[in-house]
């Protein structure tokens, strides 16, 4: 290959006219005028236009009769201003040609799964080739001739660019990178593991981390006390959107500081990598402490781009005597609504009534929804006369209801229930009626996490068992005692979804202690588990703090993207399948025998029921 010679296609401009060129690049489109043959050439900067025109001998000209779309080609042409008014603004090279002289074929192409091209050859063409109406699996079957698309080379070099940005920032405040191993023990971040069966150690597996955490702690107790890293993490769990199994975080652990220290630096730094693609970030951020969360928006990652936050009516319902309300707050339970804003038009009594209380509502777990319209200054709806006037009223008030608002309200014993419920509504409103701002974001640090939840009755530390709790001289058989208490956890939400999450760690072995015992795991259990970091623990451990960012996420979210397959180069499909590579496979039985492994007949009839 003449590289030395080679120039790209989408850095030529005007003042390269009458320069002869070589150029490499694949055929992005193809149109035939009477003789004259024009071509889209495509590289890694961009397209040019080649013309096959009387100035190339016969031969030229019949090879470039050949020519289909992504054939790969060597051409030497002359650089050539194209004539006023046949100008192609579609592409970047838009005033200007090569004429061709020379032509090799370098690779032919297939018949392609899905055209790749998606720029006009015409200025007055628009772009074509929308990929949202192309089945995903086949576009990650072939992801490589996807990957040929100017947008998605766009959008990888932009990853790039984030990238380099965090490594720029982390190095400029004193964070050095430092790896740590793939193939270790099991972490706790409340996913599966993958296993990697050990050949020497038959019977022993490798667990792949799910996240860096207890290495980064220990490199705080190996004394550097700024690290980072980007890193790849693997979570067995059930897909949802913008999870995958394997997943990158840009992973922070710093000591003598707190989580101030966090807050500040994770700012700066998310704000410098969302003006990379323009967007500017309120700052500061919002903070909101997650009892506040869950009360006005029933989520600790709640989309603050709208409004629709919830308030609670049972005080202004206590002596109400609509039968479904009054029995209710007689069993000691709750209402709660939202009202949303002028569109008691557009919200039909249909819609509300037989699409959202009869069954939207009850799929997300209520037993019902009731509603009400404001028109001409009165509550409207088909239970509106159970109510007194001051009811009306004090609700209008208290929700700040006018006319044209809709007022949603959902009553239940249980306030997580209810929340749970009013959260999706709030979430199925918004979206069914376009009002969320696509360009609006609202960043938000949710703290003050309960230290743990209830898991099937077990329970669960909410964030990890690592995580500091907000009192430290508490009862670790209490279990009240420890439903309540906080931690000092902390998430990094930005519209609606969870971008990050860290905390304050325990550096005192004894707390350490008491946080396994009021998990439920015997001193065996958490020694067998995690007795190197527990003995770790006990070297003089400074006090520390750190954040782990989804890189994924972020970047999906600077470019606007709603699914994190798409800044992913060589994703998993929703099953966490390779539509690509066809993995997970089978493996022969001699691999399975050099590990000391046998498939259960279990495993064997589920594959061969594949
Ligand atoms: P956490 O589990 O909250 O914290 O993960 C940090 C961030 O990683 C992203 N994330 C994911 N992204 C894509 N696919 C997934 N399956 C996935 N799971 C998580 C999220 C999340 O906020 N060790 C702690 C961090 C710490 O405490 O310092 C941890 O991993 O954006």
């Amino acid at each position: 290959m003449d590289w030395k010679n080679r120039v790209y296609c989408g850095k030529l401009t005007a003042d390269d006219a009458d320069k002869n060129v070589l150029l490499y690049g694949w055929v992005d489109a193809i149109r035939t005028h009477t003789n004259v043959i024009f071509i889209h050439l495509r590289d890694i900067s961009g397209i040019v236009q080649v013309v096959f025109n009387d100035k190339c001998s016969a031969e030229v000209h019949d090879l470039a009769r050949t020519l289909k779309e992504e054939f790969l080609l060597e051409i030497r042409g002359t650089v050539s201003l194209r004539a006023k008014g046949t100008e192609n603004p579609n592409i970047r090279t838009s005033t200007i040609e090569v004429i061709a002289q020379e032509l090799i074929i370098i690779s032919h192409a297939k018949k392609l799964p899905f055209k790749i091209s998606e720029k006009a050859m015409f200025a007055n063409e628009i772009t074509r080739n929308n990929p949202d109406n192309i089945d995903e699996e086949l576009r990650l079957r072939f992801r490589y001739l996807e990957l040929r698309r100017p947008s998605y080379q766009e959008r990888f070099m932009l990853r790039q660019r984030v990238l380099q940005k965090m490594r720029e920032y982390m190095f400029n405040n004193n964070f050095i990178e430092l790896d740590t191993p793939f193939l270790t023990k099991s972490t706790p971040e409340g996913a599966r593991d993958y296993l990697v069966p050990s050949r020497i150690h038959k019977g022993a597996f490798y667990a792949l981390p799910q996240s860096p955490q207890l290495f980064k702690q220990l490199f705080m107790i190996g004394g550097f006390d700024r690290y980072y890293q980007i890193v790849r993490c693997f979570r067995d769990e059930d897909l949802r959107a913008n999870r995958q199994p394997e997943f990158t975080q840009l992973d922070i652990e710093a000591s003598f500081v707190d989580e101030e220290f966090i807050f500040k630096h994770l700012e700066a730094l998310t704000i410098q990598l969302f003006a990379l693609n323009g967007i500017t970030l309120p700052s500061p951020f919002q903070r909101m402490t997650y009892a506040e969360a869950m009360e006005r928006y029933g989520s600790d990652k709640p989309d603050l781009r709208f409004g629709m936050d919830f308030k609670d009516v049972t005080d202004i319902m206590a002596n109400t005597e609509y039968t479904i309300f009054k029995k209710i707050i007689g069993n000691k339970g709750f209402i709660k609504g939202f009202c949303i804003k002028g569109q008691a038009e557009t919200l039909s009594k249909n819609v509300l009534q037989n699409e959202y209380a009869f069954q939207i509502a009850p799929s997300f777990g209520a037993k019902g929804m009731t509603w009400m319209k404001v028109v001409n200054g009165e509550l409207e709806s088909n239970i509106a006369q159970f109510f007194s006037e001051q009811e009306k009223m004090q609700l209008m008030e208290w929700m700040n209801a006018e006319n044209g608002d809709v007022v949603i309200m959902i009553a239940d014993s249980s306030m997580n229930l209810i929340n749970s419920v009013l959260n999706n509504l709030r979430l199925h409103f918004a979206n069914r009626l376009g009002i969320i701002p696509r360009d609006k974001f609202c960043p938000v640090w949710i703290t003050e996490f309960p230290m743990f939840e209830l898991k099937d009755g077990k329970l669960n530390a909410l964030h990890h068992p690592f995580t500091m709790p907000a009192v430290t001289d508490f009862d670790p058989k209490d279990r009240d005692e420890l439903l309540r208490m906080k931690s000092k956890g902390y998430d990094m939400v930005i519209n609606g979804e969870e971008v990050g999450g860290g905390s304050v760690r325990i550096h005192d072995s004894k707390i350490q202690k008491k946080i396994f015992q009021a998990l439920g795991l015997s001193s065996d259990e958490a020694k067998e588990k995690f007795g190197f970091f527990l003995e770790a623990l006990k070297y003089g451990t400074p006090p520390h703090a750190g954040i782990a960012l989804g890189l994924d996420r972020l970047v999906a979210m600077i470019m606007k993207l709603s699914s994190i397959r798409e800044v992913i180069p060589f994703p998993k499909n929703k099953n966490a399948l390779c539509p690509l590579t066809l993995a997970p496979t089978t493996v022969s039985e001699t691999q399975l025998k050099e590990l000391g492994l046998n498939l259960s007949a279990f495993a064997r009839k589920a594959r061969s029921e594949k």
